[in-house]
Order: C-alpha cells, then structure tokens, then sequence
C-alpha cells in the first residue's frame, strides 16, 4: 500500500493544485461528532472514513463513513454523525479522500483525539455559528428511569463503585429458592456475608456448598427442611420460601448470592456496562438481567 501511494505522489507531482486542508473535528454532545473541510471551488467529494480507538491498517471502509458530495449551509464539507458517545479522549482514526477539479487526493493514518473541557461540551471553535455551538442542556432520550421519569441523552443514570462498602440503599439481596432457572433445584440465594460481600471497591458473591457449614449433615439434606426467613419470592410462591426435603428433594446443596435494583433503580432503554472478573469452575455460571 505504501508504495502505491509514493507512486501517486510522483504521478501527480506535476498537477498538484490542491491541498486538503486540516479536517476539523467538532462534538457539541456526548454522542456522534462532525469532521469538515473548507469548501473551495472545484471541490467535488469529500469522503470521509473513521473509527473509534483502532488505527485503519489499510483504507478500510471505516465505521463512520460517507461521501459528502455537496457544501452545507454553513460552506463546509461536512460529515455528521450522532451515533458514537465520545467519551474524553477517545480517538477517532481517519482517512480522508478528497476530489478536486477531477483528481483525487488522500489523507491518510490521520488520527484525532477527543478532548473535552467539560463533561458535554467541546470547545468552541471561533468559526461555527451560533446555533451550532449552542450545546442543548438536555439533548432528548427515549430512556426513562424508575417508571416514567426523563433523562438526558449521554448522561450516566447509575453507577456502583462499590466504594462506599454497602449495599443500602442501591441493593437488595433476594432470599428464595429459585424456580427461574434451570438448576434451581441445586441453590438458594440468601442473604449471608460469606456469600456477598463488599470489600476494597468490589462486590463478591461466592457460592458455598452446604457442607462447609458447621451445621451440616447427610441426614439434613436428604431429610431436613429449609426455610427462608425475609423471603423475596417474586411470585409469592411458598416453594420458593421453605422446601422439605424428601425422596429425591433434596435441600440445595448450594448457597449463593443474588442481588437486585429494583426498589432503587430502575430503567427502560439505555446500556449497560459491567466490569466483572468472571468464575471458573464446573457449575458456577455469572448472570446479568434486565427484569420488567
Ligand atoms: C479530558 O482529558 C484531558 C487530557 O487528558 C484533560 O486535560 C481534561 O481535563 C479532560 N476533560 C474532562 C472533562 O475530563
């Protein structure tokens, strides 16, 4: 590719009219960004190709891309796009080809970083018109919180660092005896601090087996009954609450923890991200949901 390219150069060595000039870059919210270029007359294309955070390593098509075959209103070459949040610092890698007068011109292994001087807002350029550096306070959404309420677009509407070292008033444990997946016969959740507990910003849920407890015996397991007390039981269901064990019912020889939201936090629509360190071991399986 390299040597194509230095072959271009030398070809159009004697022609060359045309320079592209600096793309310049603006985000006025959380989410997508513009790259322009002067317009200039004899310009016919601008082709605009880039993606977040990973350099180009030939001239892909890029994750943000399009041909911008007319000037906006503002004379500019201008590529939009509102679908990527922008975090500070992200990088947006680029290449750039630009038709001029009925030859082509590249700009390539170009990169831009994303800086931002406050949380929703880029610095303003001294060139953009009024109704384009006019940051909205509150760009619309369509996610709701805790039935109903109205957000920001861009805007985090939770967070857990667990640095706090609890679990009021964000979480609650539930307590029951599962029937909501499929080895429910083999666990329950409870509530006990060897099953979850917060230390040095982290949560940890482990699960025991039953015969570590002090408590535990063949004869419980397989004869024995288990009752919950503070029960959680979405449905009400008393199976979920107590279980005699019976023949083949057994008491779950499993304890673990599961912890929810829902009398704190709520949503619909929005993303969710999750740093975890994740189990290893034959039975034991992590799970996220999103309940209704
Ligand atoms: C964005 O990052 C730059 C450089 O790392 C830093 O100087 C600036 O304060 C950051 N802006 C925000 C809003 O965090």
């Amino acid at each position: 590719m390299r040597s194509i390219w230095g072959l271009l150069l030398l070809f159009l060595g004697q022609t060359v009219a045309y320079t592209i000039p600096t793309v310049r870059f603006e985000y006025p919210t959380m989410r997508g960004f513009r790259a322009s270029i002067p317009d200039t007359p004899g310009l016919q294309m601008f082709a605009f190709h880039a993606r977040l955070n990973k350099p180009f390593e030939q001239f892909e098509e890029g994750d943000y891309t399009e041909d911008i075959t007319v000037p906006d209103e503002e004379g500019r070459w201008t590529y939009d796009t509102n679908k990527p949040a922008l975090p500070n610092g992200t990088i947006i890698y680029y290449w750039v080809y630009v038709q001029f007068a009925n030859e082509g011109y590249w700009l390539t292994d170009k990169k831009h970083t994303v800086i931002r001087t406050k949380a929703t807002a880029a610095p303003r350029t001294t060139t953009t018109k009024p109704t384009t550096t006019t940051v909205p306070p509150c760009p619309a959404t369509l996610t709701t919180l805790n039935g109903g309420q109205s957000t920001c677009a861009g805007k985090l509407i939770f967070e857990d660092t667990f640095e706090l070292g609890s679990f009021a008033p964000k979480w609650q444990h539930e307590v029951r005896i599962p029937l909501d997946t499929d080895s429910a016969e083999f666990v329950s959740y409870q509530n006990l601090p060897e099953n979850s507990y917060i230390a040095a910003g982290r949560l940890v849920i482990v699960p025991t087996l039953v015969t570590q407890s002090a408590d535990y015996n063949d004869e419980r397991i397989r004869t024995g009954e288990l009752t919950l007390a503070g029960c959680t039981s979405p449905t009400n269901n008393p199976y979920e609450c107590q279980r005699k064990a019976a023949r083949s019912t057994i008491l779950p020889p499993v304890v673990s923890a599961k912890l929810n939201t829902k009398h704190h936090f709520r949503f619909r629509y929005g993303r969710v991200e999750i740093r975890a360190k994740l189990p290893k071991g034959d039975w034991i399986f992590p799970r996220k949901h999103t309940h209704n």
